[in-house]
């Protein structure tokens, strides 16, 4: 007997949980959109209220995520990107400010959560000449799924450069998780010439006593909250990513420190934006 739509059973990863907090729609709570549900905005207001600056982090992560994406076309000459943990759009995605300078970029984006999935068509909206975007559903954690892929063979010419992206999203990754495994998985299959750009959470800015106060909250009340609770790197824990790279000027900084059009004294702190940053060349 055939079977009919109703009778196929739906994947669960596909399924939108609103019973527990999400990065992604956390992310954009604190970001001022209206992805969200009832669990992200009480774990996002729960944060704030033990760091306070969390809404400013975040927004100082979209400032870097702009500022690398534009040296990468302008400066680099990379026309492909490969955008991991894209999250839910807001204003200025990948492809947006890329195409904006080179209308022809091609760019695949992936993410795990199905909120992400669920909006993939704003992701998919491109009408510059020649520029493509696909969109891939899968983690970070099973590199060889994305890399597979018949739409990133299909969107992705990787005998040629390709900007790696993993923006904010490695925090999430647990260390029995192989974090860096996956990024040299990753970095491993493209072309000389391609880029790794990344950002990750720490607590290494914040005052002594706030960042005990904060990693002793992680461990009893983030941790439960969450489908992919936070872990704070160290900078030479976050270093490690970029191992057999060349680090492009100026190296690993604090967010609102890199390639900044601000005079220092002007931009955010770098404890209330606690996140490092760097973009590097893959040799
Ligand atoms: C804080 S948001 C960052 C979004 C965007 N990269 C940015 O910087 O604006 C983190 C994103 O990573 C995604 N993410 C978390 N763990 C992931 C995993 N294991 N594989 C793929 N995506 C993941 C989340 O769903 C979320 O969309």
């Amino acid at each position: 007997m055939d079977m009919e739509p109703d009778d196929v059973a739906l994947d669960d990863s596909f399924e939108i949980d609103t019973t527990v907090a999400h990065p992604a729609r956390r992310y954009n709570y604190w970001l001022g959109g209206k992805d969200n549900f009832e669990a992200d905005r009480a774990s996002g207001d729960a944060w704030e209220e033990i760091y306070p600056t969390v809404k400013l982090a975040a927004l100082e992560n979209r400032r870097f995520l702009e500022r690398a994406v534009t040296f990468l076309v302008k400066e680099a000459g990379i026309r492909q990107f490969l955008d991991i943990g894209a999250g839910i759009p807001s204003a200025n995605t990948v492809h947006e400010v890329a195409q904006s300078i080179a209308p022809e970029t091609r760019v695949v984006y992936v993410d795990n959560d199905p909120i992400v999935l669920a909006h993939a068509r704003r992701l998919l909206s491109t009408n510059t000449p020649g520029g493509v975007t696909a969109y891939i559903h899968a983690d970070v954690r099973d590199p060889a799924a994305i890399l597979d892929n018949p739409d990133l063979r299909a969107t992705l010419d990787l005998s040629r450069p390709v900007a790696l992206m993993v923006v904010a999203v490695m925090h999430f990754v647990e260390s029995a998780d192989n974090p860096y495994e996956c990024i040299s998985t990753l970095a491993g299959a493209l072309a000389p010439g391609s880029h790794l750009a990344m950002s990750h959470g720490t607590t290494e800015f914040l005052p002594a006593e706030q960042r005990a106060k904060f990693e002793q909250w992680v461990e009893q009340e983030e941790r439960t909250r969450n489908r992919d609770p936070y872990r704070s790197r160290t900078e030479a824990e976050f270093a490690q990513f970029f191992e057999g790279m060349e680090l492009v000027p100026p190296g690993i900084v604090a967010l609102p420190d890199w390639r900044s059009e601000l005079p220092p004294a002007e931009r955010t702190s770098a404890a209330d934006a606690s996140g490092y940053c760097a973009v590097a060349r893959i040799l």
